[in-house]
């Protein structure tokens, strides 16, 4: 699974945690910055990082920032992108199982390295269970459309 990874200056160094932690799992991660902790503005790392998730390009998309909620907001704005901040793991996996979530954010001043990895474990290992839960997600795309 190819992953797409980004953050802030706020979500620096939980994203280059994360990034070691998804290699050595295996996954693919393209990485689309910041590359320091030097301030930068969060929308400019999340539109081309969340564009690329909407096209397939990446399959995933996680994002961290101070406090997981800019980018989030920053993220939905992007047609086909459902993005969820989540600091526990049962709205982790609901993400994924009831709301089918494209992109996770985390916010670094938040939650722990180790928190945070098994969110992200379990984010990626959980899928969308359709049935219901379909119907609410078409009419979110439906909305989009208009
Ligand atoms: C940066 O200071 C901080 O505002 C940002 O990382 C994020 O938490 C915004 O939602």
């Amino acid at each position: 699974m190819k992953i797409a990874l980004g953050c802030d200056h706020g979500g620096f160094e939980l994203k280059e945690d994360l990034k070691n932690f998804l290699v050595e799992l295996g996954y693919e991660v393209v990485d689309y910055g910041t590359h320091s902790p030097d301030m930068v503005d969060y929308p400019d790392i999340v539109f081309p990082l969340a564009r690329d998730v909407a096209d397939g390009k990446c399959e995933r998309g996680i994002i961290c920032c101070g406090t997981g909620v800019g980018v989030s907001i920053a993220a939905n704005k992007v047609r086909g992108i459902r993005a969820a901040n989540c600091h526990d793991t049962f709205s982790a996996r609901a993400s994924r199982e009831h709301n089918n979530a494209n992109i996770l954010t985390l916010g670094e001043r938040v939650i722990g390295k180790g928190l945070a990895q098994e969110i992200v474990q379990i984010w990626l290992k959980s899928e969308f269970i359709e049935g219901r839960h379909l119907r609410r997600i078409n009419k979110i795309s439906d909305y989009e459309k208009q």
